[in-house]
Protein backbone atom coordinates (compact mmCIF):
# COMPACT_ATOMS: atom_id res chain seq x y z
CA UNK A 1 0.00 0.00 0.00
CA UNK A 2 0.76 3.73 -0.79
CA UNK A 3 0.34 6.66 0.72
CA UNK A 4 0.96 10.13 -1.12
CA UNK A 5 0.69 13.46 1.16
CA UNK A 6 -2.43 14.41 -0.82
CA UNK A 7 -4.42 10.97 -0.87
CA UNK A 8 -3.14 9.68 2.00
CA UNK A 9 -4.40 5.77 2.60
CA UNK A 10 -4.68 4.13 6.03
CA UNK A 11 -1.83 1.16 7.32
CA UNK A 12 -3.28 -0.64 10.26
CA UNK A 13 -0.74 -1.26 11.81
CA UNK A 14 1.19 0.59 9.98
CA UNK A 15 2.45 -2.71 8.19
CA UNK A 16 2.99 -1.65 5.10
CA UNK A 17 4.52 1.79 5.75
CA UNK A 18 8.93 2.79 5.06
CA UNK A 19 8.88 5.40 8.28
CA UNK A 20 12.12 6.35 7.39
CA UNK A 21 15.55 5.55 6.12
CA UNK A 22 18.34 4.07 8.48
CA UNK A 23 21.95 2.29 7.64
CA UNK A 24 22.02 0.87 11.18
CA UNK A 25 19.95 -3.05 10.85
CA UNK A 26 18.82 -5.00 7.59
CA UNK A 27 16.06 -7.54 7.77
CA UNK A 28 15.05 -9.66 5.07
CA UNK A 29 11.63 -10.67 6.81
CA UNK A 30 11.59 -13.45 3.57
CA UNK A 31 14.98 -14.98 3.51
CA UNK A 32 15.79 -14.98 7.67
CA UNK A 33 18.51 -12.44 7.38
CA UNK A 34 19.28 -9.85 9.69
CA UNK A 35 22.20 -7.48 9.74
CA UNK A 36 24.09 -4.81 11.97
CA UNK A 37 25.68 -2.54 9.54
CA UNK A 38 25.70 -5.13 6.78
CA UNK A 39 27.74 -7.94 9.55
CA UNK A 40 25.36 -10.88 9.81
CA UNK A 41 23.94 -11.31 13.75
CA UNK A 42 25.21 -14.89 13.99
CA UNK A 43 28.74 -13.11 13.00
CA UNK A 44 27.87 -10.82 15.48
CA UNK A 45 27.22 -13.38 18.24
CA UNK A 46 30.14 -15.71 17.78
CA UNK A 47 32.93 -13.31 17.06
CA UNK A 48 31.86 -9.45 18.79
CA UNK A 49 31.23 -8.21 22.08
CA UNK A 50 27.97 -6.11 23.44
CA UNK A 51 29.88 -3.14 23.78
CA UNK A 52 31.75 -3.92 20.14
CA UNK A 53 28.56 -4.17 18.75
CA UNK A 54 27.11 -0.88 20.13
CA UNK A 55 30.10 0.98 18.99
CA UNK A 56 29.13 -0.61 15.06
CA UNK A 57 25.46 0.54 15.55
CA UNK A 58 26.39 4.29 16.70
CA UNK A 59 29.13 4.80 14.24
CA UNK A 60 27.92 2.46 11.49
CA UNK A 61 30.98 0.60 11.44
CA UNK A 62 33.72 -1.47 13.69
CA UNK A 63 35.62 -0.02 16.23
CA UNK A 64 39.92 -0.25 16.27
CA UNK A 65 41.16 -1.72 18.80
CA UNK A 66 41.61 1.73 20.97
CA UNK A 67 38.34 3.01 19.75
CA UNK A 68 36.90 0.50 21.55
CA UNK A 69 39.16 0.26 24.47
CA UNK A 70 38.13 4.62 25.08
CA UNK A 71 34.14 3.97 23.74
CA UNK A 72 34.25 0.89 26.55
CA UNK A 73 36.18 3.73 29.34
CA UNK A 74 33.40 5.96 28.28
CA UNK A 75 30.67 3.51 29.29
CA UNK A 76 31.95 2.42 32.35
CA UNK A 77 32.87 5.85 33.66
CA UNK A 78 29.47 6.28 33.94
CA UNK A 79 28.21 2.66 35.45
CA UNK A 80 27.92 4.66 38.69
CA UNK A 81 24.52 6.60 39.69
CA UNK A 82 23.83 9.94 41.06
CA UNK A 83 23.37 9.92 44.39
CA UNK A 84 19.91 10.66 44.69
CA UNK A 85 19.04 7.14 42.82
CA UNK A 86 19.83 5.13 45.46
CA UNK A 87 17.41 6.49 47.58
CA UNK A 88 14.70 6.98 45.03
CA UNK A 89 15.45 2.78 44.02
CA UNK A 90 15.44 2.36 48.20
CA UNK A 91 11.67 3.68 47.85
CA UNK A 92 9.98 1.48 45.21
CA UNK A 93 7.61 -0.79 46.44
CA UNK A 94 9.55 -3.83 46.80
CA UNK A 95 6.05 -5.67 44.66
CA UNK A 96 6.70 -3.21 41.99
CA UNK A 97 7.62 -4.92 38.33
CA UNK A 98 10.92 -4.70 37.68
CA UNK A 99 9.98 -2.98 34.06
CA UNK A 100 7.70 -0.21 35.71
CA UNK A 101 10.86 0.48 38.08
CA UNK A 102 12.82 0.21 35.13
CA UNK A 103 10.53 2.96 33.15
CA UNK A 104 10.46 5.30 36.42
CA UNK A 105 13.89 5.15 37.20
CA UNK A 106 15.30 5.77 33.30
CA UNK A 107 13.10 8.97 33.50
CA UNK A 108 14.19 9.37 37.12
CA UNK A 109 17.77 9.87 35.31
CA UNK A 110 16.90 12.82 33.68
CA UNK A 111 16.75 14.63 36.64
CA UNK A 112 20.45 14.43 37.53
CA UNK A 113 21.47 15.04 34.22
CA UNK A 114 22.45 19.30 33.70
CA UNK A 115 22.67 17.74 29.84
CA UNK A 116 18.66 16.70 30.41
CA UNK A 117 17.77 19.18 27.58
CA UNK A 118 20.99 20.09 25.45
CA UNK A 119 20.77 19.02 22.10
CA UNK A 120 24.13 18.78 19.87
CA UNK A 121 24.62 15.35 18.77
CA UNK A 122 27.61 15.07 21.25
CA UNK A 123 25.66 15.91 24.31
CA UNK A 124 22.43 13.69 22.75
CA UNK A 125 25.43 10.39 22.50
CA UNK A 126 26.60 11.39 25.92
CA UNK A 127 23.32 10.77 27.23
CA UNK A 128 23.25 7.64 25.42
CA UNK A 129 26.24 6.18 27.05
CA UNK A 130 24.90 7.29 30.34
CA UNK A 131 21.44 5.86 30.13
CA UNK A 132 23.02 2.13 28.68
CA UNK A 133 25.62 2.34 31.43
CA UNK A 134 23.78 2.87 34.21
CA UNK A 135 20.38 0.24 33.63
CA UNK A 136 22.42 -2.50 34.29
CA UNK A 137 22.85 -0.97 38.36
CA UNK A 138 19.54 0.67 37.91
CA UNK A 139 18.39 -3.13 37.18
CA UNK A 140 20.12 -4.89 39.20
CA UNK A 141 19.99 -3.46 42.46
CA UNK A 142 15.97 -2.89 42.21
CA UNK A 143 16.17 -6.66 42.22
CA UNK A 144 18.32 -6.39 45.41
CA UNK A 145 16.20 -3.73 46.88
CA UNK A 146 12.43 -5.96 46.71
CA UNK A 147 14.68 -9.12 47.82
CA UNK A 148 15.95 -7.03 50.90
CA UNK A 149 19.36 -7.47 50.16
CA UNK A 150 22.13 -4.69 50.24
CA UNK A 151 22.70 -2.31 47.07
CA UNK A 152 25.67 -3.18 45.35
CA UNK A 153 27.91 -0.57 43.49
CA UNK A 154 28.97 -1.50 39.63
CA UNK A 155 32.50 -2.52 39.26
CA UNK A 156 33.82 -0.56 37.07
CA UNK A 157 36.94 -3.03 36.04
CA UNK A 158 34.03 -5.50 34.43
CA UNK A 159 32.47 -4.98 30.86
CA UNK A 160 28.39 -4.77 31.17
CA UNK A 161 27.09 -8.06 31.61
CA UNK A 162 29.62 -9.17 33.65
CA UNK A 163 29.02 -5.87 36.12
CA UNK A 164 25.62 -6.59 36.03
CA UNK A 165 25.54 -10.20 37.15
CA UNK A 166 27.66 -9.21 40.03
CA UNK A 167 25.41 -6.82 41.26
CA UNK A 168 22.54 -8.93 40.57
CA UNK A 169 23.82 -11.83 42.19
CA UNK A 170 26.33 -10.62 44.72
CA UNK A 171 28.53 -12.46 43.24
CA UNK A 172 31.32 -12.68 39.73
CA UNK A 173 29.56 -14.72 37.41
CA UNK A 174 31.63 -17.52 35.77
CA UNK A 175 32.94 -16.64 32.28
CA UNK A 176 30.28 -19.09 30.51
CA UNK A 177 27.31 -17.14 31.78
CA UNK A 178 28.59 -13.50 31.57
CA UNK A 179 28.79 -14.46 28.09
CA UNK A 180 25.89 -16.50 27.68
CA UNK A 181 24.31 -12.79 28.89
CA UNK A 182 26.87 -10.87 26.61
CA UNK A 183 25.54 -12.80 23.41
CA UNK A 184 22.00 -12.48 24.37
CA UNK A 185 22.71 -8.57 24.64
CA UNK A 186 23.76 -8.52 21.21
CA UNK A 187 21.51 -10.50 19.67
CA UNK A 188 18.67 -8.10 21.18
CA UNK A 189 20.62 -4.80 20.47
CA UNK A 190 18.85 -3.72 17.00
CA UNK A 191 16.04 -4.19 14.92
CA UNK A 192 14.73 -1.87 12.75
CA UNK A 193 11.65 0.23 13.44
CA UNK A 194 10.11 -2.48 15.58
CA UNK A 195 7.10 -1.00 18.29
CA UNK A 196 9.70 0.71 21.15
CA UNK A 197 12.07 1.94 18.30
CA UNK A 198 9.33 3.34 16.43
CA UNK A 199 7.87 4.94 19.60
CA UNK A 200 11.00 6.23 20.88
CA UNK A 201 11.60 8.13 17.81
CA UNK A 202 7.86 9.69 17.71
CA UNK A 203 9.28 11.05 21.06
CA UNK A 204 12.09 12.39 20.03
CA UNK A 205 11.15 13.93 16.78
CA UNK A 206 9.13 16.32 18.68
CA UNK A 207 12.40 17.67 19.71
CA UNK A 208 11.78 16.41 23.15
CA UNK A 209 15.09 14.22 24.77
CA UNK A 210 16.81 11.30 24.89
CA UNK A 211 15.66 10.41 28.39
CA UNK A 212 11.91 10.75 27.09
CA UNK A 213 12.29 9.04 24.21
CA UNK A 214 13.80 6.25 25.79
CA UNK A 215 11.12 6.07 28.68
CA UNK A 216 8.46 6.22 25.93
CA UNK A 217 10.25 3.07 24.34
CA UNK A 218 11.05 1.13 27.73
CA UNK A 219 6.74 1.16 28.44
CA UNK A 220 6.18 -0.01 24.38
CA UNK A 221 8.80 -2.64 25.06
CA UNK A 222 6.49 -4.12 27.90
CA UNK A 223 3.66 -5.35 26.23
CA UNK A 224 3.38 -8.91 25.69
CA UNK A 225 2.79 -8.96 21.75
CA UNK A 226 6.46 -6.73 22.11
CA UNK A 227 9.75 -8.10 24.60
CA UNK A 228 7.13 -8.88 26.89
CA UNK A 229 7.03 -12.00 24.99
CA UNK A 230 9.65 -14.01 27.02
CA UNK A 231 8.54 -13.78 30.24
CA UNK A 232 4.78 -15.27 28.75
CA UNK A 233 7.20 -17.61 27.25
CA UNK A 234 8.83 -18.83 30.35
CA UNK A 235 5.04 -18.85 32.38
CA UNK A 236 4.01 -21.68 29.36
CA UNK A 237 6.88 -23.86 29.75
CA UNK A 238 6.54 -23.38 34.01
CA UNK A 239 2.83 -24.23 33.46
CA UNK A 240 3.57 -27.41 31.31
CA UNK A 241 4.68 -30.16 33.43
CA UNK A 242 6.13 -32.47 30.68
CA UNK A 243 7.19 -32.99 27.06
CA UNK A 244 4.10 -35.52 26.74
CA UNK A 245 1.79 -32.45 27.23
CA UNK A 246 2.50 -30.15 24.77
CA UNK A 247 0.65 -31.44 21.76
CA UNK A 248 -2.76 -31.26 23.58
CA UNK A 249 -2.06 -27.93 25.00
CA UNK A 250 -0.42 -25.79 21.96
CA UNK A 251 -3.48 -27.94 19.82
CA UNK A 252 -5.77 -26.42 22.68
CA UNK A 253 -4.41 -23.03 22.02
CA UNK A 254 -4.73 -22.87 18.22
CA UNK A 255 -9.07 -24.19 18.45
CA UNK A 256 -9.72 -21.35 20.70
CA UNK A 257 -7.51 -19.19 18.55
CA UNK A 258 -4.97 -17.92 21.42
CA UNK A 259 -1.77 -17.00 20.44
CA UNK A 260 1.36 -19.10 21.27
CA UNK A 261 3.93 -16.48 22.65
CA UNK A 262 7.34 -16.60 21.31
CA UNK A 263 6.18 -17.49 17.37
CA UNK A 264 5.12 -15.15 14.80
CA UNK A 265 6.65 -11.73 13.47
CA UNK A 266 5.55 -9.18 11.75
CA UNK A 267 8.52 -8.84 9.74
CA UNK A 268 9.60 -12.45 9.77
CA UNK A 269 7.73 -15.05 7.44
CA UNK A 270 11.12 -16.98 7.82
CA UNK A 271 12.44 -18.04 10.61
CA UNK A 272 13.80 -15.56 12.75
CA UNK A 273 17.78 -15.67 12.57
CA UNK A 274 18.19 -14.84 16.11
CA UNK A 275 16.31 -17.78 17.28
CA UNK A 276 18.33 -19.68 15.02
CA UNK A 277 21.13 -18.70 17.01
CA UNK A 278 19.53 -19.15 20.74
CA UNK A 279 18.14 -22.08 20.05
CA UNK A 280 21.50 -24.01 19.61
CA UNK A 281 22.92 -21.67 22.76
CA UNK A 282 19.68 -22.43 24.59
CA UNK A 283 20.27 -26.13 24.10
CA UNK A 284 24.07 -25.65 25.16
CA UNK A 285 23.30 -23.71 28.25
CA UNK A 286 20.61 -26.02 29.32
CA UNK A 287 22.87 -28.82 29.75
CA UNK A 288 25.30 -26.91 31.27
CA UNK A 289 22.52 -25.73 34.05
CA UNK A 290 20.19 -28.93 33.99
CA UNK A 291 17.54 -27.50 32.74
CA UNK A 292 17.43 -30.31 29.53
CA UNK A 293 13.43 -31.03 30.54
CA UNK A 294 12.77 -27.01 29.81
CA UNK A 295 14.68 -26.86 26.26
CA UNK A 296 13.08 -30.02 25.67
CA UNK A 297 9.45 -29.04 26.38
CA UNK A 298 10.52 -25.81 24.18
CA UNK A 299 11.59 -27.76 21.04
CA UNK A 300 8.40 -30.08 20.89
CA UNK A 301 6.31 -26.99 20.63
CA UNK A 302 7.86 -25.92 18.16
CA UNK A 303 7.76 -29.37 16.35
CA UNK A 304 3.86 -28.77 16.96
CA UNK A 305 4.01 -25.16 15.78
CA UNK A 306 5.94 -26.09 12.72
CA UNK A 307 3.16 -28.58 12.18
CA UNK A 308 0.78 -26.97 12.74
CA UNK A 309 1.09 -23.16 11.40
CA UNK A 310 4.49 -23.77 9.89
CA UNK A 311 3.40 -23.07 6.65
CA UNK A 312 1.65 -19.43 7.53
CA UNK A 313 5.00 -18.76 7.99
CA UNK A 314 4.66 -18.49 11.83
CA UNK A 315 8.19 -19.62 13.93
CA UNK A 316 9.80 -19.00 16.92
CA UNK A 317 11.06 -15.81 17.24
CA UNK A 318 14.08 -13.87 19.16
CA UNK A 319 11.79 -14.40 22.45
CA UNK A 320 11.14 -18.27 22.20
CA UNK A 321 14.75 -19.42 23.02
CA UNK A 322 16.02 -16.66 24.86
CA UNK A 323 13.38 -17.15 27.54
CA UNK A 324 14.74 -20.98 28.50
CA UNK A 325 18.47 -18.95 27.99
CA UNK A 326 17.82 -16.39 30.44
CA UNK A 327 16.27 -19.23 32.58
CA UNK A 328 19.44 -21.10 32.70
CA UNK A 329 21.22 -18.12 33.54
CA UNK A 330 19.83 -17.85 36.53
CA UNK A 331 17.64 -14.80 35.95
CA UNK A 332 14.02 -14.30 37.48
CA UNK A 333 11.46 -14.46 35.18
CA UNK A 334 10.15 -10.99 35.50
CA UNK A 335 13.92 -10.23 34.94
CA UNK A 336 13.68 -11.20 31.42
CA UNK A 337 11.98 -7.95 29.94
CA UNK A 338 14.41 -5.88 31.35
CA UNK A 339 17.13 -7.47 30.01
CA UNK A 340 15.52 -6.71 26.46
CA UNK A 341 15.93 -2.77 27.69
CA UNK A 342 19.57 -2.99 28.61
CA UNK A 343 19.94 -4.60 25.28
CA UNK A 344 17.51 -2.42 22.83
CA UNK A 345 19.01 0.72 25.03
CA UNK A 346 21.58 0.57 21.90
CA UNK A 347 19.16 0.44 19.44
CA UNK A 348 16.61 3.19 20.64
CA UNK A 349 19.88 5.67 21.40
CA UNK A 350 20.87 5.29 17.91
CA UNK A 351 17.87 5.55 16.11
CA UNK A 352 17.01 8.71 17.63
CA UNK A 353 20.48 10.06 16.90
CA UNK A 354 20.32 8.87 13.09
CA UNK A 355 16.61 10.35 13.02
CA UNK A 356 17.85 14.07 14.32
CA UNK A 357 19.44 14.65 12.18
CA UNK A 358 16.98 15.18 9.27
CA UNK A 359 14.77 15.48 11.60
CA UNK A 360 10.82 15.28 11.05
CA UNK A 361 7.76 15.33 13.64
CA UNK A 362 6.20 12.27 13.19
CA UNK A 363 2.67 12.85 13.18
CA UNK A 364 0.62 10.34 10.98
CA UNK A 365 -3.61 11.29 10.31
CA UNK A 366 -6.70 8.79 11.54
CA UNK A 367 -9.43 8.28 9.08
CA UNK A 368 -12.66 10.18 11.03
CA UNK A 369 -15.53 7.73 10.91
CA UNK A 370 -17.82 10.16 13.22
CA UNK A 371 -20.99 12.39 12.72
CA UNK A 372 -20.89 15.88 11.32
CA UNK A 373 -22.79 19.43 12.21
CA UNK A 374 -23.93 17.46 15.25
CA UNK A 375 -25.70 19.71 17.38
CA UNK A 376 -24.43 20.71 21.18
CA UNK A 377 -27.18 19.70 23.62
CA UNK A 378 -27.38 21.36 27.06
CA UNK A 379 -26.23 19.40 29.58
CA UNK A 380 -29.71 19.64 31.21
CA UNK A 381 -31.48 18.58 27.98
CA UNK A 382 -29.65 15.17 27.43
N1 LIG B 1 0.37 -17.99 17.72
C1 LIG B 1 -0.66 -18.38 16.96
N2 LIG B 1 -1.06 -17.75 15.84
C2 LIG B 1 -0.36 -16.68 15.47
C3 LIG B 1 0.74 -16.21 16.22
C4 LIG B 1 1.09 -16.92 17.39
N3 LIG B 1 2.12 -16.53 18.14
N4 LIG B 1 1.24 -15.12 15.63
C5 LIG B 1 0.50 -14.88 14.55
N5 LIG B 1 -0.48 -15.82 14.45
C6 LIG B 1 -1.51 -15.92 13.42
C7 LIG B 1 -2.65 -14.99 13.71
O1 LIG B 1 -3.64 -15.61 14.51
C8 LIG B 1 -3.14 -14.66 12.33
O2 LIG B 1 -3.89 -15.77 11.86
P1 LIG B 1 -5.16 -15.56 10.88
O3 LIG B 1 -4.58 -14.92 9.63
O4 LIG B 1 -5.67 -16.93 10.69
O5 LIG B 1 -6.08 -14.64 11.61
C9 LIG B 1 -1.86 -14.61 11.50
O6 LIG B 1 -0.93 -15.43 12.20
C10 LIG B 1 -1.26 -13.21 11.35
O7 LIG B 1 -1.16 -12.64 12.65
P2 LIG B 1 -1.15 -11.08 12.92
O8 LIG B 1 -1.40 -10.81 14.36
O9 LIG B 1 -2.04 -10.38 11.94
O10 LIG B 1 0.32 -10.71 12.52
P3 LIG B 1 1.13 -9.49 13.09
O11 LIG B 1 2.21 -9.22 12.12
O12 LIG B 1 0.26 -8.36 13.45
O13 LIG B 1 1.69 -10.10 14.46
C11 LIG B 1 2.93 -10.60 16.33
C12 LIG B 1 2.97 -10.20 14.85
C13 LIG B 1 4.37 -10.68 16.84
C14 LIG B 1 2.18 -9.56 17.13
C15 LIG B 1 2.24 -11.99 16.47
O14 LIG B 1 2.94 -12.95 15.74
C16 LIG B 1 2.11 -12.41 17.93
O15 LIG B 1 1.15 -12.01 18.62
N6 LIG B 1 3.07 -13.27 18.44
C17 LIG B 1 3.05 -13.66 19.82
C18 LIG B 1 3.73 -12.61 20.69
C19 LIG B 1 5.23 -12.57 20.49
O16 LIG B 1 5.90 -13.59 20.51
N7 LIG B 1 5.78 -11.36 20.36
C20 LIG B 1 7.24 -11.14 20.17
C21 LIG B 1 7.55 -10.63 18.80
S1 LIG B 1 9.26 -10.73 18.33
C22 LIG B 1 10.18 -9.85 19.44
C23 LIG B 1 9.70 -8.49 19.77
O17 LIG B 1 9.25 -7.72 18.92
O18 LIG B 1 9.78 -8.14 20.94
Amino acid sequence: MTATASKPMIDKGLASTIAAESAMSYIDGEKGVLEYVGIDIDDLARNSTFEETVYLLWHLRLPTKSELETFSQQIRAEYELPEPMWDLIGNLPKTASPMHAIRTLISALALHDPEADVHSPEANTRKGIRILAKTPALIANFDRHRKGLDFIKPDKSMDMATAFLTMLNGEKPTDTMAKALDVCLILHADHGFNASTFASLVTISTLSDMYSAVTTAVGTLKGPLHGGANEAVMHTLKELNDVSEVEDWVKGKLERKERIMGFGHRVYKAYDPRATYLKTFAKQLAEDTGNQKLYEMSSRIEEIMDEAVGSKGIYPNVDFYSATSYYAIGLDIDLFTPMFVLARNAGWVGHCIEYLEGNKLIRPRCEYTGPHKAPYVPINER
